[in-house]
């Protein structure tokens, strides 16, 4: 495995992302889990936040205690990364929700933007980017390329199953962003769907296959 790559080792993620896979699981229970696994790697991802001193007074008496130093930015790709903003936010609720609308071209299988409001100026200093995904990679390397144009050097992906096509890619084109996934898939097939993967992430958590 590449060093920029790290797949959960925690056994609630690999029990949850076999829920995911059964074709049989409903949208409703797709949301769900979707949810819970992006926490679980959330808290994996966060572990080099870095934080500053502050004092803090308990009812008991006061203590040294930390707050989060950086301004973090949740950034899905729509439409299937908004399924992991929610638990992720739980755990950050202070972070910032930045959405980027890209389409995969069907044919082509190269992303389309169709959706960007990133102000001029960048108000984050770390991006968490959100999607589900990484298939040929061609979605997560234009939207990291978005945001290192936004202005911000500190960008981490966070996946749930992965192509090795898709690592490859986004490797060669960001070898400085860590890849965060549940798990690396086997390959792609010839319309550019992960197996065994999940299926369509989108059209499962919305109900539209
Ligand atoms: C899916 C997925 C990724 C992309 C991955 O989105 O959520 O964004 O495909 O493929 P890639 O790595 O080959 O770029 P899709 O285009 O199906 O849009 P949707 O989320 O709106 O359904
Ligand atoms: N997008 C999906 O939703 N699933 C795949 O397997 C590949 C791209």
């Amino acid at each position: 495995m590449p060093s920029n790559v790290f797949p959960s080792p925690h056994p609630l993620v690999a029990h949850k992302l076999t829920k995911l896979r059964d074709r049989n699981t409903d949208p409703k229970k797709f949301r769900e889990l979707i949810r819970e696994i992006a926490a679980l790697i959330a808290y994996e991802v966060t572990r080099d936040l870095t934080t500053v001193p502050t004092r803090v007074v308990t009812p008991m008496g006061e203590t040294q205690g930390y707050v989060l130093r950086e301004k973090i930015g949740l950034v899905p790709i729509l439409r299937a990364g908004l399924g992991m903003v929610e638990g992720i936010w739980d755990l950050m609720p202070s972070s910032e929700v930045w959405h980027i609308g890209l389409y995969r071209d069907e044919r082509t299988l190269k992303p389309v933007e169709y959706y960007n409001k990133l102000p001029i100026e960048p108000t984050v200093s770390v991006c968490l980017v959100l999607d589900p995904m990484l298939a040929t990679g061609g979605s997560a390397v234009a939207a990291v390329d978005i945001l290192k144009r936004w202005g911000v050097s500190k960008i981490k992906f966070v996946g749930l199953i992965a192509a090795p096509e898709g690592i490859d890619n986004l490797s060669r084109h960001h070898p400085d962003v860590p890849i965060h996934l549940a798990a690396v898939d086997s390959h792609l097939n010839d319309i550019g769907y992960i197996v065994p993967g999940l299926g369509d992430a989108g059209d499962r958590q919305f109900g539209t296959a």
